[in-house]
């Protein structure tokens, strides 16, 4: 039995209480068993399914050369490095991706972390203090949040990608904020973060600005570094923060930018300190990952052809997504009744793709959110795009 308290909580809390109604209604979007690799075609829950739910945009996950590579770490460093980066956790393939993130971006280091979520929880909360204000996207990912947070700075939000209201913000503050937080590619939305005017208005007032490439990194820009690249600006930004998780096929984050930052997070930041360091093969993986994007720039190409087909197929059928910017595409879909029942009829089509709900979204805003990688065949988004028709259709009925 659990004790009162703990009880009372559990059972007034809004997550909670949802996935056990939606379990009980079978209506349970999240935790689906994948028994395959992440591809085009997946299976979930035993069955084979179209995969529009993933963030493995360029479809690397699979390479050859990615795996041939991975498994040769495994066998040659072990299944994990069991300690700290501090003491026995860092490997000499820490320091060649650090090496290779660091040159890839033009900048002076990198510091390797264990997940995305780790990168900036660590940058923020090791560099920024009480007294420091902090200036975020309204749309900013939870990582970089809890690192605000737990750095207890005062925390300022600007409209999402909303240049005249950050400047707003910026002149409302009492003392000069410390550093602005952005991102490259906003992962609800799927629509670019405005990187070049940000970094003008950061320039006017001395504000050290940090750009999360999350989503960007092998999407955006010539050589996939992401939005500031796309919009001629790399010099301008201070850190980028990168995660592997994504175009990267692996696991594992990074920060790039200045030396002197890089020194200091990597001996104050505790959640690269007290944690173990990443295991050798996602950090192959990524590496390599790393290195087949550095040599072929046409993987982006090939990507946005992918998206623009898509794109131009759902208008067609009168379905317009929020953005074009990248391969997340979303779609409104209003409350989260909407949402469920969309998303159940999709996977009853065998098409995998994610419901964006509330609190993630607000009341009545809800997604289903798409993402294109560049191996989905054109037969597979034209499926897609037939599903959802008729999904949709049945929807207005
Ligand atoms: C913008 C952004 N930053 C950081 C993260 C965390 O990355 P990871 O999942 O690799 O920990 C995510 C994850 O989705 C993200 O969207």
């Amino acid at each position: 039995m659990l004790k009162e308290d703990i009880q009372n909580r559990i059972d007034k809390n809004y997550n909670f209480k949802f996935n056990q109604n939606a379990q009980n209604l079978e209506l349970y979007p999240y935790f689906n068993e994948v028994s395959t690799a992440s591809s085009p075609v997946i299976k979930v829950n035993g069955a084979n399914m179209l995969n529009f739910g993933s963030n493995n945009y360029l479809g690397l996950t699979t390479h050859e050369k990615v795996l041939s590579e991975s498994i040769a770490s495994l066998k040659k460093y072990g299944s994990g490095v069991t300690g700290s980066r501090l003491l026995n956790g860092t490997l000499d393939v820490h320091k060649k991706l650090e090496n290779k993130i660091a040159n890839f971006y033009n900048k002076e280091a990198s510091l390797v972390f264990p997940t995305g979520y780790t990168t900036n929880l660590g940058l923020l909360s090791s560099l920024l203090t009480s007294e420091d204000i902090a200036i975020i996207d309204a749309q900013i990912h939870a990582s970089v949040y809890d690192g605000l947070r737990q750095a207890r700075c005062t925390i300022r939000s600007f409209k999402h990608n909303n240049i005249e209201d950050l400047e707003k913000t910026i002149m409302s503050c009492k003392i000069k904020p410390t550093v602005c937080v952005v991102e490259g590619l906003y992962s609800m939305f799927g629509d670019a973060g405005n990187i070049k005017a940000i970094c003008g208005i950061c320039e006017k007032y001395s504000i050290t600005l940090i750009v999360d490439e999350a989503h960007s990194v092998g999407v955006l820009g010539n050589k996939g570094r992401g939005a500031a690249e796309l919009q001629q600006v790399m010099d301008k930004v201070d850190v980028f923060t990168i995660t592997f998780s994504k175009s990267l096929g692996s696991c594992g984050g990074a920060i790039v930018g200045p030396k002197k930052i890089i020194e200091f997070v990597k001996v104050n930041a505790k959640p690269f300190l007290f944690t173990a360091g990443n295991t050798p093969a996602s950090l192959t993986s990524a590496l390599t990952c790393l290195n087949l994007l550095d040599a072929n720039p046409s993987f982006i190409k090939e990507l946005h052809q992918k998206k623009d087909f898509l794109i131009a197929l759902l208008k067609e059928k009168g379905i317009t997504p929020l953005s074009k910017d990248g391969p997340i595409i979303s779609l409104a879909l209003g409350n989260d009744d909407q949402v469920i029942t969309t998303w159940k009829k999709l996977m009853d089509k065998r098409v995998f793709c994610n419901p964006v709900l509330f609190p993630a979204v607000k009341k009545g805003k809800g997604l289903i959110r798409l993402s294109i990688m560049r191996t989905h065949t054109i037969e597979q988004l034209k499926l897609l795009v037939s599903s959802l028709e008729s999904v949709i259709q049945s929807n207005t009925i």
